[in-house]
Parts: C-alpha cells; structure tokens; sequence
C-alpha cells in the first residue's frame, strides 16, 4: 500500500529501509525517498509504520 501517494513510497519500502538499512526515523526517511516533503500527510502513518517495525523486531529477538 502507499504511504506517500506524492512520492509513490510504499509501506513495503519503509519496512525494507527500517529493517536492511537501520533507517528508524522520519529524516533518514525523507533523505532516501523524499516523503513527507510535499503535503506532509503521511508523516503519521510511516511514525506508526517505523514504531510497529520496531517493535516487531525487538519481539523477534527476545
Ligand atoms: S503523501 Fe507524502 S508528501 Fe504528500
């Protein structure tokens, strides 16, 4: 599904960053694939994607 429909960035992309490249917030977000730098509205949605990301992770390693 996309996240950024300005910049066509899918949930799927910012799992994939969060998880292959350790990009865990909003900045390192918007560096790679530009979201969030037009109208702004899936900045919420990808915090809460990252958060979730997160959280899962730190599941799987206990
Ligand atoms: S939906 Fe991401 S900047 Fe508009």
């Amino acid at each position: 599904m996309y996240v950024c429909l300005c910049h066509g960035v899918s949930d799927k992309k910012i799992r994939q960053l969060a998880i292959d490249e350790g990009i865990t917030d909003i900045k390192g977000i918007k560096k790679c694939t530009a979201l969030g730098t037009q109208c702004g509205k899936c900045i919420k949605p990808t915090k809460e994607i990252l958060a979730e990301t997160e959280y899962l992770q730190i599941k799987q390693a206990s």
